[in-house]
């Protein structure tokens, strides 16, 4: 369903009937990219936000569904590639790209069907200076820097009956994630599971509000 492919040219990732390339300074579509794509729901007219974009390929499916789609990422270089890939995928008019951290770049009043978010969930050493292809894997100390500021945040930017898809590991404690979108007043579970060695799995999140 998906393959890789490296040249000289530069990395190249196939899903379906679309390619994508790669720039070296973005994050290259993996196993929890895969896990969030084939676990993709969007209805036509829907409106997507498509969280740390990378190369695009979350946005230009959900587009290809039928979605309205904002991508955002805090890397520049990879709004550059995901908007060529948008081009690539002739679907570059039903996304909306902007650059800047969480939701700093999306208006107040904004609301969206679907938030997905394949996020930064490794918990990693502290050090002075990440380069952005660690940024995007890296979640601090406990894996779970960015994932909390977004669980905090994300309800407010919900339609009513909207629905959030994270994926992290289970090496930055998913009970914790449960527990915080519980808080926020939205009901979340574990959808899909995808083994990645002997001590780690990846896990997409799905997450919607509780019926009051
Ligand atoms: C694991 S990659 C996922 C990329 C792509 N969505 C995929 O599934 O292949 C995480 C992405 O989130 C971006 N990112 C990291 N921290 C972010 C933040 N605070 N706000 C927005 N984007 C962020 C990274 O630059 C990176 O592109």
């Amino acid at each position: 369903m998906n393959s890789t492919l490296n040249s000289k040219k530069g990395k190249k990732t196939f899903y379906q009937d679309c390619v994508f390339h790669v720039d070296e300074n973005v994050y290259e579509p993996a196993e929890d990219t895969f896990l969030l794509a084939e676990n993709l729901e969007v209805k036509k007219g829907e409106h997507v936000l498509d969280m740390g974009t990378g190369c695009g390929i979350i946005g230009v499916l959900a587009a290809k569904k039928g979605g309205r789609v904002v991508a955002t990422d805090i890397n520049p270089y990879a709004l550059k590639c995901a908007g060529k890939n948008a081009k690539l995928n002739g679907i570059h008019r039903k996304i909306e790209f902007r650059l800047g951290n969480l939701f700093e770049p999306i208006k107040p009043d904004e609301k969206f069907s679907l938030i997905a978010f394949n996020a930064p969930y490794l918990p990693s050493e502290p050090t002075e200076e990440q380069t952005l292809i660690e940024k995007a894997w890296s979640g601090g100390q406990n894996g779970r820097e960015v994932i909390d500021a977004f669980i905090s945040k994300v309800s407010s930017f919900l339609a009513e009956n909207g629905r959030v898809l994270l994926v992290q590991s289970s090496l930055s404690n998913i009970d914790e994630t449960l527990q915080k979108f519980a808080q926020m007043g939205l009901e979340a579970e574990v959808i899909a599971k995808r083994e990645v060695g002997f001590f780690e799995s990846i896990v997409l999140i799905r997450a919607v509000r509780k019926l009051s």
